[in-house]
């Protein structure tokens, strides 16, 4: 190789926010940047990341108007895009971290990045791959496990109804269920998504999102109602879905998919009274929950998961796209060509 083409160590590669997003992602709203590799403060940490991870919620946090509001002030225009990684620590002036240590946080997307530990969590061999700490035994795998818990566990006789379910928290979701031996249906668009959830994961019944008779077929999976919907997708589906809940069941608000790109999704039509009439005629719960204050839990999630993938009893789907500057392209896809399990970027 020529002394031109040798790679550059001194240099690091970054994707920032170029402009903010109107309606649907665009490629362009990011740009991709090189920058000196970062110098390391005392008490703190260089990792190179291994695999960056594309999140939905990163469109909501990208946001002119981050949650629909000003409440919450923008992310400036030429910030690293906030996403989370895994990778090698490279140089520490930490002490309680080592170069060669493999951690998880909100690296960024970005080739290398210094972290004060803030927010990290270092990656255990039984999780298999780097690439699971994005998925399964990262933030889609740590939802679903939350959200569970929220919900009260698993219990003998009860539905759990899953939107989305094909993704990559909805799979998660899924896997825990059957693995605890309950009973799980899910919601997904298209026959190779239903294929997935139902031969791959072990969804015991699944609706397509887009069929026609999409409560005729509520109906039929979940005959005496749902006990607990996980929903990942918001929208105008959730009046759909009120009318099946089971008395006194729950309505567990994950994430809202369907409104990241339009805070206003569905509007022609005002869901809201299918929704009511079953809190009130049913005594439904309507309850979010998000992954801040739940560290307690991090020890029993890794080690229910580190158990099930050792014994195969769940089988990660994750599909690694190739190179940083393909971050954002990932990004659109996952709203507008969105595949089954877990995405992930490989940096290098
Ligand atoms: N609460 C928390 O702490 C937390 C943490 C992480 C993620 N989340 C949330 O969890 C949700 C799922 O995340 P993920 O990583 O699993 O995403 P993902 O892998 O991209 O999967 C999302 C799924 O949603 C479905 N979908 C997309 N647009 C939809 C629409 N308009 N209506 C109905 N379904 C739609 C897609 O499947 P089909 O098109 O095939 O139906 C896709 O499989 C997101 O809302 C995310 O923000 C919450």
């Amino acid at each position: 190789m020529g002394k031109d083409m040798a790679l550059d160590t001194s240099m690091a590669t970054k994707v920032v926010l170029q402009s903010y997003p109107e309606g649907n992602l665009r490629t362009s709203d990011f740009a991709v940047e090189q920058f000196p590799v970062p110098k390391v403060p005392d008490g703190s940490f260089l990792v190179r990341n291994t695999f960056v991870s594309v999140d939905p919620m990163l469109r909501i946090f990208i946001d002119k108007k981050p949650l629909g509001s000003s409440a919450m002030p923008s992310l400036p225009l030429g910030t690293v895009i906030p996403g989370a990684a895994v990778g090698e620590i490279i140089e520490s002036k930490h002490p309680d971290y080592k170069a060669g240590d493999i951690v998880e946080g909100r690296f960024g997307w970005q080739s290398h990045a210094v972290s004060a530990g803030q927010g990290v969590v270092r990656v255990p061999q039984s999780l298999g791959g780097q690439e699971n700490a994005l998925g399964i035994g990262g933030l889609p795998g740590f939802t679903a496990y939350i959200g569970l818990n929220v919900a009260g566990g698993v219990k003998p006789g009860q539905t759990i109804l899953v939107s989305g379910a094909a993704g990559a928290v909805g799979s998660a979701v899924g896997a825990l269920v059957k693995a605890r031996g309950g009973r799980v249906v899910g919601i997904a668009g298209g026959a190779e998504k239903m294929r997935y959830l139902r031969e791959t994961v072990g969804y015991d019944a699944v609706i397509d999102r887009n069929a026609p008779d999409f409560a005729g077929q509520l109906a039929a999976a979940a005959p005496e109602g749902v006990h607990v919907y996980f929903d990942n997708v918001g929208g105008p589906m959730m009046a759909q879905v009120a009318p099946f809940m089971a008395y006194g069941g729950l309505i567990l608000i994950s994430g809202l998919m369907a409104q990241y790109q339009d805070a206003s999704a569905g509007s022609q039509t005002d869901s809201l009274p299918a929704v009511l009439f079953a809190v009130m005629g049913k005594g439904v719960r309507i309850q979010g929950f998000s992954q801040y204050g739940q560290d307690a839990l991090r020890p029993g999630f890794e080690q229910e998961i580190s158990e099930l993938l050792a014994l195969g009893a769940i089988k990660p789907e994750v599909h690694i796209v190739e190179g940083i500057e393909n971050l954002p392209q990932a990004q659109v896809n996952l709203f507008e060509k969105s595949t089954t399990g877990k995405v992930v970027v490989k940096v290098a």
